[in-house]
């Protein structure tokens, strides 16, 4: 069968490999991909959700993928399964889980799933007035799409009362922070796990960790991840407590509100004193984490996906590898502010059993350049994770381009 996948980062590129790995796929195809993923995929451009249609019908293609939040949040699955083109992914209104921010709230709210706690604010005065009582820190969270960039955490009043201006009244993430939802800030540590959900039934998977700060030891900004790690050994023994307490409610409340969730649930979590709380959820797979559960995931991804259209989630058992994948991204100069882009990109001698994925890379001219802040990842696997580390950085400095960023802790937390 022909696969088209959805999206243009490592994630995507992830996705197609693994996709490619199945004895029943003849093709993997992305869209719109780039430069870096069409070195091993046909990529195309398809300009909207109708060239999309008629791509996957002039083509034979027997199921799309939809890897990132956006078109998902556009409604994308809805178009292309009411043309009976099998797309696999959350709805429109199921997406808004990951969409909007307060919505994601107010289910966990209804159903007592563990969570911060919150306010929903839209308009200036009143969550002004809130600040000067609040319990600092506090996390500002914009309630829309912000590329994980929408959160920032405060310190004091002062700095509260800045942020506050950028968000309301600066618009700084635009009409995605026109909603603003403010949180208790959680103690803990953070770990992240996916559901496939056909709508009724669920299967959660191994645990993993994406870094998203810019520097080693968790400073600087806020990124969309700088590096994962998985399996969390030490977050297993949460794992029933989380099915339990967090994905049934939420599933069974997204059914509930009369939109089952459909595809991959990502849950953010802090691990806390008290337990494991909700950070966020996605509506889809996380990046870089998807670079390192892919190449653990024994399971095929077709039987995955058939069993997520089919409602036979219930059946599915999925399957590890006994081994840790580690994923380092190499970043632009700037990142996650203003990039540079257009600096060639050198790939060195990497071993097999390690992989690249591309992500902000175009080719031009028969050379692979930089064009995105996040670059590209590379992942590597191995049975012992001091080991891995070493070996993970050593492939690092394997990839040249001018500027390179990369983070020197990925994989060394103490909860690891
Ligand atoms: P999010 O985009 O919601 O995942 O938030 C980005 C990052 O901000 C998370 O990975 C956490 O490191 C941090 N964060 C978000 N919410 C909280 C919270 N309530 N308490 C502490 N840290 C948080
Ligand atoms: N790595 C976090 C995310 O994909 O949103």
């Amino acid at each position: 069968m022909k696969i088209l996948v959805l999206g243009s980062g490592a994630r995507e590129h992830a996705l197609a490999v693994k996709f490619a790995a199945s004895k029943r796929v003849d093709e993997v195809i992305v869209s719109p991909g780039n430069g870096g993923i069409a070195q091993e995929f046909v990529c195309v451009e398809l300009i909207n959700f109708e060239a999309i249609a008629d791509f996957v019908r002039s083509n034979g293609i027997a199921m799309v993928f939809v890897g990132p939040e956006d078109p998902l949040s556009k409604g994308i699955v809805d178009y292309l399964q009411a043309q009976e083109i099998i797309a696999i992914g959350p709805s429109k209104l199921a997406a808004q889980i990951e969409s909007s921010k307060a919505f994601a709230k107010d289910l966990m709210k209804k159903y007592q799933v563990p969570t911060a706690g919150y306010e929903v604010f839209s308009d200036y005065s009143s969550a002004k007035k809130y600040i000067k009582e609040g319990k600092y820190p506090l996390v500002f969270k914009a309630d829309g799409l912000a590329a994980g960039k929408g959160v920032v955490i405060v310190n004091s009043l002062a700095e509260a009362e800045e942020e506050l201006i950028e968000f309301m009244l600066d618009n700084k993430f635009g009409a995605a922070g026109a909603k603003l939802v403010i949180e208790e800030f959680l103690v803990g540590w953070e770990t992240s796990i996916f559901a496939f959900s056909d709508g009724e039934n669920f299967v959660s998977t191994i645990f993993s960790m994406d870094h998203k700060q810019l520097e080693a030891g968790d400073k600087g900004p806020n990124t969309g991840g700088m590096g994962a790690i998985a399996p969390i050994i030490q977050a297993e023994k949460y794992k029933t407590q989380i099915e339990n307490e967090i994905f049934t409610p939420v599933l069974k409340g997204m059914k509930e509100a009369g939109f089952p969730f459909t595809g991959v649930l990502y849950c953010g979590l802090m691990i806390t004193a008290e337990g494991p709380k909700v950070i966020e959820f996605n509506c889809r797979f996380g990046d870089p984490e998807t670079q390192v559960i892919l190449p653990l995931l024994k399971t095929d991804l077709v039987e995955i996906c058939e069993a997520i259209h089919e409602k036979k989630v219930d059946e599915l058992e999925l399957k590890w590898k006994e081994e840790f994948a580690i994923n380092i991204v190499c970043a632009a100069a700037g990142y996650p502010g203003k990039y540079e882009k257009g600096k060639v990109i050198e790939v060195g001698d990497i071993s097999e059993d390690s992989k690249v994925y591309y992500a902000g890379v175009k080719k031009t001219q028969g050379k692979l350049l930089t064009n995105g802040g996040r670059v590209l990842g590379i992942t590597s696997l191995s049975y012992d994770r001091e080991d891995l580390i070493r070996k993970s950085y050593s492939l690092v400095d394997k990839i040249f381009f001018e500027g390179k960023v990369i983070r020197r802790d990925i994989g060394l937390r103490p909860q690891q």
